[in-house]
């Protein structure tokens, strides 16, 4: 018996990798030829049959998400919306603005009063992945701040502030005159941008998250959301896995 007759349970590894954005399944199949697939950490042959549910799939060395049923939004955040599943104050939540099946959950957070860019997902290996330190993936923000910081006060913001929690890892720092600072941050901590602005003498008066890792959207309207395209959910899952350390 050969892998491609094999159990007949499961999904063909080249249809999985197919219907998850690797292109057509000719294309896959030269994929999985060129030993470039690996299933639970073993090169995979053509044909083989894998269980979505519990299999380890990884393209050069990249795991992707192939349960059926992942969905991966991108939603731009309005201020005053919360990003917890349920406020005890009451006030509304980045889930009620999403479809209700299936379940979602926020990739991190954004306080009630940012603004912009947040995913959410069902995939809680990528969620993991994504919101762990280790994996360090960038976050760009803009930070309109008080005042107009000096070059000095962004040379801080890029070599380290001392905040109440310990110095925060060199950052990306620039001005958009007059007020703005484009901070980009590889770091999860609590009101990080706030507490950072603030330590150097500005406190922040609005703040939107423009870009996650790779993504990046300018076309949607608060409140609005859209589902990442397969090209997007595989470039964070290579953005976590070449970040990681
Ligand atoms: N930094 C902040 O201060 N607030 C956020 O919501 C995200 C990053």
């Amino acid at each position: 018996m050969t892998a491609a007759d094999g159990p007949a349970e499961g999904e063909r590894l080249q249809k999985v990798l197919a219907r998850t954005g690797f292109g057509s399944r000719r294309k896959c199949e030269d994929l999985i030829d060129d030993g470039r697939v690996s299933v639970n950490g073993v090169t995979a042959i053509l044909g083989q049959r894998v269980d979505t549910d519990h299999d380890r799939v990884e393209v050069d060395g990249i795991p992707v998400g192939v349960r059926q049923g992942l969905v991966y939004y991108l939603l731009n955040k309005p201020r005053g919306v919360v990003t917890t599943a349920s406020d005890p104050h009451g006030r509304p939540t980045v889930i009620d603005l999403l479809p209700l099946e299936p379940r979602v959950f926020p990739v991190g957070r954004l306080d009630a009063d940012t603004e912009g860019l947040l995913l959410l997902t069902n995939d809680g290996d990528l969620t993991h992945r994504l919101t762990h330190p280790s994996f360090g993936i960038e976050k760009e923000y803009l930070a309109q701040v008080e005042g107009t910081p000096s070059p000095g006060a962004l040379r801080k913001l890029r070599e380290g502030v001392e905040l109440d929690d310990g110095m925060t890892a060199p950052a990306k720092a620039s001005l958009v005159p007059p007020h703005t600072v484009r901070l980009t941050i590889h770091e999860g901590r609590n009101r990080q941008v706030r507490r950072m602005c603030g330590a150097v003498g500005h406190p922040v008066v609005r703040l939107v998250r423009t870009r996650i890792g790779p993504i990046a959207e300018r076309q949607l309207a608060p409140g609005e959301w859209r589902p990442l395209t397969l090209a997007e959910v595989r470039a964070l899952e290579s953005a976590v896995s070449t970040a990681a350390k």
